[in-house]
């Protein structure tokens, strides 16, 4: 192999932020060692996956793809085919995918991520899958090499893993317990992100009301918020909360701080006590209904998302029916729903009463229908009104319009400038569709 030859990498990631937050450190350390990013697949001589593991749909995914890559190594046997991410942190999963696709080169976890350099040497020689899972997260690493994907919105990961354990998700499993980094790691991030340009940042973890707990002092998510509202920074946002720990200083230091925007994420996940208290979510119906109350109360305007989740196990028909009238009730923007899929290694793989795929299907399909209609009357609620947009750029349907976002996360296309791009601008709604608003520049 001639030694001077550019190396390309591909990474195909699934999954949630998190994810994404692993594939800029995997790309930045790819970089450190000379390889360059590409887009197409046959031009790599690295391929690195990173997994998803919360539904059976995400690793069907994953699977078809792993089996579509043995047709480019056949085509070039010098290249690295590499998987990690959630599904390989399960070492059972590891090992079903060693067993299944003798062709993989390294198989690794979400512990152990900033080993890969390590690991591609060891392939390099190695003519057997290179496994390495870490059972326990480590030390959290800072100051790892790092390539973002955005020139005008970062992620920055506040902190690690879950405590949760609700019944039926396996990310406790795969992410380890909560950890968070040091305030004054995170500011640092974030004032670099200033520095650089960046317009606007979204704070990340599994559960961000309950950030700090297991620092060395006394500093919750308010105190962060507040100190990440006086880095400059135009735009905060954070994912995602956990209905059971936000506290009324959060809901103060939301409404007090002008670049923490109008919006949150609360996942509800059912709207039956029952159902509720089978999750493990340690809400009730009645409590949640209270804080999206107090939430309004304090911060008028602000647009609230949720997931759901329909045919847990042990759903009835009347239980269902308490989710679609706690949806009629609050009323969301936005909302991600679905159908429960079985993890192995969870509590609720293991109840006795699962629901059949039909009927989850048909109530994920009543729910979508409710949602939309909520969806579509919010935003023609918003017609008329002025709203300050983020320009991202110009629009993929119509490249003749500009596209950005609300203060609550909505998408927005008008007529402007391309050099508006990255700026904040003024714009009068006009029009109204179910997942986008049109708007005129004032
Ligand atoms: N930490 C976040 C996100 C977790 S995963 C939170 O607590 O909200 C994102 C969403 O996937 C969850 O909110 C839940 O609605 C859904 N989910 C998780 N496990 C699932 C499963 N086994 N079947 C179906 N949906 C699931
Ligand atoms: Fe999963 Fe619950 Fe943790 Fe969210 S809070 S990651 S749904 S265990
Ligand atoms: Fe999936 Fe792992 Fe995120 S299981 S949703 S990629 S934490």
């Amino acid at each position: 192999m001639n030694e001077n030859k550019q190396l390309y990498y591909k990474i195909i990631t699934y999954g949630c932020q998190m994810n994404e937050h692993d594939a800029e450190i995997l790309a930045g350390q790819l970089q450190e060692l000379g390889y360059a990013p590409t887009d197409e697949e046959v031009a790599a001589d690295l391929v690195i996956l990173v997994t998803c593991a919360v539904r059976e749909h995400a690793e069907q995914r994953v699977y078809g793809k792993i089996g579509e890559l043995y047709r480019l190594k056949q085509a070039n046997p010098n290249l690295i085919l590499a998987v990690g991410g959630c599904m390989s942190q399960q070492s059972e999963v590891a090992k079903k995918m060693r067993r299944r696709f003798p062709y993989l080169d390294i198989i690794f976890g979400t512990h152990n991520l900033a080993e890969f350099p390590d690991l591609l040497r060891a392939a390099q020689v190695s003519q057997e899958t290179v496994l390495e899972l870490w059972e326990e997260a480590g030390a959290i690493k800072e100051a790892l090499p790092r390539v973002r994907q955005d020139g005008l919105k970062a992620w920055t990961t506040i902190m690690y893993g879950c405590n949760n354990f609700c019944t039926y998700c396996i990310v406790p499993y795969v992410r380890g317990r909560e950890r968070s980094r040091r305030p004054e790691n995170i500011l640092a991030e974030i004032e670099n992100l200033v520095a650089q340009g960046y317009q606007e940042v979204t704070l990340l973890g599994q559960n961000v009301n309950s950030y700090g707990k297991d620092l060395d002092r006394e500093y919750d998510f308010a105190d962060l918020l507040r100190a990440v509202n006086e880095t400059g920074i135009q735009r905060i946002r954070f994912m995602t909360s956990h209905p059971k720990d936000i506290s009324p200083r959060l809901i103060e230091a939301m409404a007090d701080c002008s670049h923490v925007m109008e919006h949150l994420h609360l996942p509800v996940q059912a709207g039956s006590n029952r159902i509720l208290r089978a999750m493990n979510r340690r809400y009730t119906r009645e409590r949640y209904l209270e804080l999206v109350q107090e939430i309004r109360a304090a911060i008028p305007d602000i647009c609230l998302t949720t997931d759901v989740i329909v045919g847990f196990p042990g759903e009835t028909d009347e239980d269902f029916a308490d989710t679609l009238s706690l949806m009629e009730i609050v009323r969301y923007d936005a909302a991600f729903t679905f159908a429960y899929s079985p993890r192995g290694g969870t509590p609720a793989a293991r109840m006795l009463d699962q629901v059949p795929e039909v009927v989850s299907k048909e109530r994920l399909q009543r729910l979508n229908a409710l949602q939309t209609r909520i969806s579509l009357e919010r935003n023609q609620q918003l017609v008329g009104t002025e709203q300050e947009i983020l320009v991202e750029g110009p629009s993929k349907n119509d490249p003749g319009k500009l596209t950005g976002r609300t203060r609550g996360n909505k998408l927005v296309h008008f007529v402007g400038e391309p050099q508006l791009a990255g700026q904040l601008v003024h714009v009068r709604i006009t029009a109204a569709q179910t997942w986008n608003l049109f708007g005129e520049l004032i």
